[in-house]
């Protein structure tokens, strides 16, 4: 874009520009002096343009130009002039070229700075993010925001073409739970009421379905009062959708069809389509996650029926009381002993009570438990395990099947860390269907919404216990992150209240949070369905970044604290009381 006070970008001098008059402005990435010269690499946001100042052409601009340091921000006029051939820089898209300054203006002088541009990648994150704008100045993070533009525009490009319409909807609201605890914001005009800010859009999204808008689409921010992790921010955002008169294949092939956009856009790389897809009864069983990462196999093996006699009191227990063993097999990789006793600790810091190991030597049992163990146990293994040989170690879980399968798929990633199974520059995208429709929180002693309460049944639910119902409810996957997740709706208020019942909320409570959707749903609700992908995570695992914290501009430390704004902040009482509010320091439990 032609902007006033500068001819072209630092990165865009070409050879059109040769010994042309051009004005820049930026900041100085370096300065060099070299025999009387003095040279200084100008940075925008287009790159980088090398700068000499020589004293025989401009003896005042010289001298000003030794003032200059890092980070100051300039303008400069001069002449575009060939480097001699042996410092052209081939790595540069300006490096044969440099500007032959005559006119500079230092429009703002840098103090030292808390950290240097090359540095900022080993600094403290706090400061990090203190600092967040010198942090931004990186290539390396600019790179992560061009990216981020492009996809974002993709997205809109592709919805629009196909008849979506961007709508916004509320921030200040009321909850609608999803699982996490929400943000709330007292209310000056109504003392001692509260709006909650929004965990995502669902239920605005579900009303513009009523509301006749067919397709609508938004890049949400959405809030949520949760533990924070590497994937996990207090606000992010969503590219959130929802359709009427759709199914779930219609859902999915809008998102396969925006997702290859968005990689043709960013990468010119044609994804192959359709997705993979998989029953979460299938994902869990074989993974033990209800996100796995398909781009290795390592599979768990229900080994329960090797051990059917067993004498072994642990193992004894756990099947007696319908629990399961499970393995992960190993073939053809020795690991030492002390690998092996290492990775009981490692295991119990996934959460596991225990590890037992099992190989093989001389074909015959090697265990901490092989004196318990038949020593044709191996042919007993192929029973459950086809591919088993001598060179095969064992990794076995037993407990009961959920908490021993989630142990496995944690360990699972653990091994394929540790044996470099995983290509990082593999994208495997994987749909996760037919998920259960509640989990039964044994805290709470009730059930929950595996995806939220307004998620329809599959057919025949009515007929089923609450335990075994399914959900029209599918999650999409990418190298075993959880990039988004959708549903089917219900649109049927009888359903909805049999739903809520189920979940527990009495009808005075239902009426109460969701008397608005339970009316709307008896005055003209098209069927409807959508889903939301995490903008964020996208994102990170495009740009293989570390953390969503990589491409937020401002994100929150794991703490949840803004070190740049330094929020939250406390409030003084004149302002409390406004609010109607008196702050009471929590008493902590002794
Ligand atoms: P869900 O809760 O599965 O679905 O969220 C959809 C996607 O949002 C991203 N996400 C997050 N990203 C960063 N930080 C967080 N704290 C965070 N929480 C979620 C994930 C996730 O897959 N309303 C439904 C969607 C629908 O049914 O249409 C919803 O929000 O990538």
């Amino acid at each position: 874009m032609q902007r006033s006070g500068r001819t072209i970008g630092c990165g865009e001098v070409r050879q059109e520009l040769l010994n042309k008059r051009i004005k820049l402005a930026g900041w100085v990435n370096r300065r060099r002096d070299h025999g009387g010269l003095i040279f200084i690499d100008m940075r925008d946001r287009s790159g980088i343009m090398q700068l000499v100042f020589n004293p025989d052409f401009n003896k005042a601009v010289h001298e000003l130009a030794h003032q200059l340091r890092s980070e100051d921000v300039i303008e400069v006029e001069g002449t575009v002039v060939n480097r001699s051939p042996e410092t052209v820089n081939r790595e540069l898209a300006t490096g044969a070229f440099e500007l032959q300054v005559d006119k500079l203006v230092i429009l703002n002088k840098a103090k030292n700075l808390p950290f240097t541009l090359e540095e900022a990648e080993n600094v403290d994150e706090e400061l990090r993010l203190k600092y967040r704008y010198i942090d931004l100045r990186r290539d390396a993070m600019q790179h992560k925001f061009a990216l981020r533009n492009k996809v974002t525009f993709a997205m809109r490009e592709f919805l629009i073409k196909r008849g979506f319409y961007e709508m916004e909807t509320p921030i200040l609201t009321k909850n609608t739970p999803e699982g996490a605890r929400e943000f709330l914001v007292p209310c000056r005009t109504h003392t001692g009421t509260f709006y909650a800010l929004p965990q995502s859009p669902q239920l605005y999204k579900q009303i513009l379905m009523a509301s006749g808008f067919e397709s609508y689409f938004q890049i949400a921010r959405c809030f949520r009062d949760e533990d924070l992790r590497a994937d996990r921010q207090p606000e992010f955002t969503q590219l959130d959708l929802e359709m009427s008169f759709i199914n779930e294949q219609d859902i999915q092939d809008i998102i396969e069809g925006l997702i290859a956009h968005v990689w043709r856009t960013a990468f010119n790389v044609e994804l192959q389509l359709p997705f993979e897809r998989m029953p979460y009864d299938v994902a869990f069983g074989t993974y033990g996650s209800d996100k796995p990462d398909v781009r290795f196999d390592l599979p768990i093996h229900d080994i329960s029926s090797v051990f059917a006699d067993t004498e072994l009191k642990f193992l004894r227990t756990t099947l007696d009381k319908g629990g399961k063993v499970g393995a992960l097999a190993v073939h053809d990789h020795e690991f030492s002993r002390s690998e092996l006793d290492a990775m009981v600790g490692r295991a119990q810091k996934l959460g596991a009570k225990g590890l037992l190991w099992l190989r093989f030597k001389d074909g015959k049992p090697d265990s901490p438990v092989a004196n318990f163990l038949s020593p044709n146990f191996l042919d007993e293994l192929k029973k459950s395990i086809p591919q088993a040989s001598a060179s095969t170690t064992l990794f076995i879980v037993a407990g009961p099947y959920d908490e021993a399968w989630t142990i496995l798929g944690r360990l699972r990633l653990l091994l394929a860390g540790d044996l470099n199974l995983i290509d990082p520059n593999v994208h495997r995208f994987l749909w996760v269907t037919d998920f259960p429709l509640f989990e039964y929180d044994k805290e709470s002693k009730a059930y929950a919404a595996v995806h939220h309460p307004f998620t329809s049944p599959q057919e025949g639910w009515e007929k089923l216990d609450p335990k075994d119902m399914k959900a029209r409810a599918y999650d999409i996957v990418l190298n075993g992150i959880e990039l988004g997740g959708g549903s089917i709706r219900i649109h049927d208020a009888a359903m909805q209240d049999k739903v809520f019942d189920l979940l527990g909320l009495d009808k005075a409570t239902a009426q109460k949070k969701f008397g608005f959707l339970l009316e709307a749903l008896q005055l003209g609700f098209p069927p409807h369905g959508g889903l939301a992908i995490g903008i964020d995570r996208l994102i990170m695992l495009m740009t293989k970044s570390a953390s969503i914290r990589d491409v937020i501009a401002f994100p929150k430390t794991a703490r949840g604290y803004d070190p740049m704004m330094a929020a939250p902040t406390t409030v003084d009482e004149a302002q409390l009381r406004e609010y109607g509010l008196k702050f009471a320091p929590i008493k902590k439990e002794a």
